[in-house]
């Protein structure tokens, strides 16, 4: 069962738009070539360290998801095309998910991290989790100032955040949806 795409379009500080939906098997060639083309730093950050070699079984992982335990959303521009993503996975504890977002290098520092986090929390919040905990290198300034922004309970200096789940504002009104985004598919993500 796949999650519903987030039907409006979503404003960023400077004025571009974005939809997002949620990851499908279908985005793996995409993710791929993302993963593959993305620059070093971006990469060590998002896996803190040395990224995964990509592998059919790396890409299943990422991509065969039940939107409950497991879920992601891929933000797309007007064209489709994957420009960032955001993930959580159920942890051991109880209530607590991972979390993990990578957000391309010419769509920074416009609010699109934030947003994926909020729609994230959303959507775990009705899957019954009650708090995202993060895990980041310690140097990463940009994370740890995106999630205060997020609402951050917690960051530590060691790279380790946690984040309350709470509701979004948003509503889902489809009008002006392009069509991959309304029925959320793509064949591009990050
Ligand atoms: C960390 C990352 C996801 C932030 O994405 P983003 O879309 O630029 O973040 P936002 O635009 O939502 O920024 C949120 C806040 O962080 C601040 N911020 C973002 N990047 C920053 C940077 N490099 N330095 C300082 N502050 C920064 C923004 O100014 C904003 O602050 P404000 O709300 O007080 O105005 C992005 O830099 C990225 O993909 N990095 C590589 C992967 C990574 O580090 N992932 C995190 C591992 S979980």
């Amino acid at each position: 069962m796949y999650g519903q795409a987030i039907a409006s379009a979503l404003r960023l500080h400077d004025g571009r738009e974005v939809w997002m939906a949620p990851l499908r098997p279908d985005d793996r060639d995409e993710l791929a070539e993302a993963i593959r083309t993305a620059d070093l730093d971006t990469l060590f950050q998002r896996f803190c360290g040395a990224p995964p070699p990509v592998t059919p079984a790396l890409l299943a992982h990422l991509t065969e998801l039940d939107h409950v335990r497991r879920h992601a959303l891929v933000a797309r521009d007007r064209d489709g095309r994957g420009v960032a993503i955001g993930r959580y996975e159920a942890t051991r504890t109880p209530q607590v998910a991972e979390v993990a977002v990578a957000v391309a290098t010419g769509w920074r520092r416009v609010g699109l991290a934030t947003l994926l986090v909020r729609h994230l929390s959303d959507a775990a919040l009705r899957n019954g989790f009650r708090w995202f905990s993060v895990t980041h290198l310690p140097g990463n300034r940009a994370v740890a100032r995106m999630l205060r922004s997020a609402g951050a309970v917690r960051v530590g200096p060691g790279g380790e955040a946690i984040v309350p789940c709470r509701p979004c504002a948003e509503r889902e009104t489809p009008a002006g949806l392009p069509t991959r985004a309304r029925a959320g598919y793509g064949t591009r993500a990050r």
